[in-house]
């Protein structure tokens, strides 16, 4: 199907637009009354995530009231697991849990993987289907997964941690027992995003998010080859990777072969061109807090964020917009980059 707004496609390609898309991770949700009303009619989360038609109905939202420039299908990350054979849930106010866990062989080798997981993930196309079928051509539609590390450590973990040291415990007690874990997930991770591309979309985010939590040396070991499989494996479509507070791997992500490197906030862009060179297309990356102050001030940093990464770039915030985010700011962010033009 032939997009009307292909910034995003030809931003992520390298191409000289005549300003950069913006979208924002995290902008299907609670930032918008609209997502906050329906998702009050309905049990829970996990309602939203596979009802087709109402998964499609909040990644549309968005883009009707605040005018980005691609949308991203309304899921979660812990779909993986769930079709793995480890169920989630999701609690109110406090966020995902897993019943069970992994923490032996047998666990991991009770696991489905690779497509016969991703089968289990019929919902998920359905939505891509319906959101492209409404979109006709009007925007991209970016797919996502979670990175093979951020799947483990919730697999493991049982939900979130400020350390996730269980997580991280099985990297130094049982190596073998992680890398046959990140494995499965990663072939899973591959067959589902492939399914995705079949089913429309026209991008693919990895999201990394807990990236931050590893040492470097770990980063390299237990993350960047599993990373790298799925970069290798998705060839039809643009790829982002986004690895939250992996500074330290900023070049090893750049050889990933990935076209688009995202950015966290603590990222200062000089240094980001200084180890990723000019070529390398970015996503990123102003602080989410940002959209606290007051509109000038979201103006003039937004301003300066993209005049100092030079081109080459995709507007975002450095990681999910928060949902206390004042519409209002969030417009003012969308806006002010639509308005610029570059030299
Ligand atoms: O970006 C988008 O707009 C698309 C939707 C999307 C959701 N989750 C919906 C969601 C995306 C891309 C995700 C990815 C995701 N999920 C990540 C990676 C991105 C990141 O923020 O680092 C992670 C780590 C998860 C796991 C997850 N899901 C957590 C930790 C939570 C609870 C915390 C929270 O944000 O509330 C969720 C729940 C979740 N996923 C919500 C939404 C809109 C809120 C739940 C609700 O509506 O009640």
């Amino acid at each position: 199907m032939k997009i009307h707004n292909d910034l995003l496609l030809r931003a992520a390609k390298g191409e000289k637009t005549i300003r950069p898309p913006v979208w924002l991770m995290r902008q299907a949700g609670r930032i918008l009354p609209q997502y906050r009303s329906l998702r009050a009619e309905l049990s829970g989360f996990k309602e939203l995530v596979e009802t087709p038609h109402l998964a499609a109905e909040v990644t549309l939202q968005p883009v009707d009231e605040l005018g980005v420039d691609a949308a991203i299908i309304f899921s979660d990350i812990l779909v993986i697991p769930e079709a793995m054979g480890l169920p989630y849930e999701m609690i109110e106010k406090v966020g995902p849990r897993f019943p069970r866990t992994i923490q032996s062989t047998k666990d991991v080798d009770n696991l489905i993987q690779g497509n016969d997981a991703a089968d289990q993930l019929g919902y998920v196309y359905e939505a891509v289907k319906l959101t492209v079928g409404a979109l006709n051509g009007k925007i991209p539609l970016i797919g996502f997964a979670g990175a093979p590390w951020t799947i483990f450590s919730y697999m493991v973990e049982g939900g979130g941690s400020k350390t996730f040291s269980t997580a991280k415990k099985m990297l130094y007690k049982n190596p073998v027992l992680a890398h046959q874990l990140l494995d499965k997930i990663t072939q899973t991770t591959i067959s589902y995003l492939k399914r995705k591309v079949e089913a429309g979309v026209s991008v693919v985010q990895i999201f990394d998010s807990w990236a931050g939590i590893l040492s470097p040396e770990q980063y390299r070991e237990f993350a960047l080859p599993y990373m790298k499989q799925i970069a290798d494996s998705i060839t039809s479509v643009p790829t982002i990777v986004f690895a939250r507070g992996a500074w330290h791997a900023l070049e090893e992500l750049h050889q990933l072969g990935s076209e688009v490197v995202g950015l966290d906030w603590t990222i200062p862009p000089v240094i980001a061109r200084e180890k990723l060179g000019a070529l390398q297309v970015v996503q990123g990356n102003l602080d989410p807090c940002t959209l606290y102050a007051p509109p000038t001030f979201i103006e003039e940093k937004t301003i300066e964020m993209i005049r100092q990464f030079g081109g080459k770039h995709i507007v975002n915030l450095g990681h999910g917009v928060y949902p206390d985010t004042p519409l209002e700011n969030v417009k003012t962010f969308v806006n002010t980059v639509k308005s610029f033009r570059y030299a």
